[in-house]
């Protein structure tokens, strides 16, 4: 697996699990002197700054595109992991695996441009859309939430399935075992705004903080985000519900 330093990679159990030091997946040299087609390989390895990625697009797109591509040419199978952000976000029902993508901001074009890379450069690819990802491995929404207070005001008009990366972890390491080549959508099943899910932290978290829902337009970003970007599977994947992720999550940060 490549990319294991991250709060995904942390997650996922591989024979051999290396980070950004260990290996920069956009260094193609570097690249194939460590992956042969032997092996099956998970990549985690991304520019996540969805924010960051409006001004340095050409940056994301190198690690996005450019070392997917690496990974992709050099191993027997691979995996890659994309996102949600893929879609535009007007539907109103669950995007599947066949619906047209239509990125709206520039990580979301980086990741589409990876997931093409990948398909081109390897039959045996996996490309699997998750969303709103929270684990112990990483900065994340639960922990950001669970730092604020009395009262937080919280967006309410973007909707989506908040995934543990514990519980989509254990799917990647699944399905890799597999020849279900192709794309996959694997999130949380259920949905809710970030309000909504907020609200249900400090809940389940015992926390007396207030969450009051406002609009995006309240909280203007550098990047566009999808008011809806709940993903279904036409290929009948389904992981446990957000709530039971936000529980074991609980269960396990420290
Ligand atoms: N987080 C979410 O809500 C979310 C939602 C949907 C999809 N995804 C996707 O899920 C995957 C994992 O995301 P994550 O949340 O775990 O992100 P993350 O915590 O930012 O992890 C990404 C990892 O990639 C590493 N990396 C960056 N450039 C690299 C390079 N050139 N070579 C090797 N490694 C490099 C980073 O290392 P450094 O930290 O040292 O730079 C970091 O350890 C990504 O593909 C992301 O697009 C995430």
């Amino acid at each position: 697996m490549v990319g294991a330093g991250g709060m995904l990679g942390q997650d996922v159990e591989a024979d051999v699990s290396l980070t950004r030091s260990q290996l920069d997946v956009t260094d193609r040299d570097a690249v194939r002197a460590v992956i042969t087609g032997d092996d099956i390989v998970i990549n985690c390895a991304a520019w996540t700054d969805v924010d960051g990625a409006e001004e340095h697009e050409d940056e994301a797109l190198r690690i996005n595109r450019e070392g997917a591509r690496n990974v992709a040419e050099a191993a027997g199978a691979v995996l890659y992991v994309s996102t949600d952000y893929v879609f535009d976000g007007t539907k109103r029902e669950p995007y599947v695996e066949s619906d047209p993508v239509n990125p709206q901001s520039a990580y979301g074009r980086t990741k589409l441009a990876g997931e093409r890379v990948t398909a081109e450069a390897n039959p045996r690819h996996y490309i699997v859309r998750t969303s709103w990802l929270f684990g112990p491995g990483g900065k994340n929404f639960v922990e950001t939430m669970l730092g604020l207070g009395p009262e937080v005001r919280v967006v309410d008009d973007q909707v989506g399935s908040p995934t543990f990366t514990g519980h989509l972890a254990d799917a990647l390491a699944r399905l890799a075992r597999t020849e279900d080549y192709g794309v996959h959508h694997l999130t949380a099943s259920g949905s809710c705004s970030w309000f909504e899910f907020a609200r249900e932290i400090f809940a389940r978290a015992g926390s007396d903080t207030r969450a009051e829902p406002c609009t995006t337009a309240d909280f203007p970003r550098p990047a566009p985000r999808p008011a809806y970007s709940v993903l279904g599977s036409e290929r009948g994947h389904r992981l446990p519900s957000w709530q039971e992720g936000l529980d074991a999550y609980l269960g396990v940060r420290v």
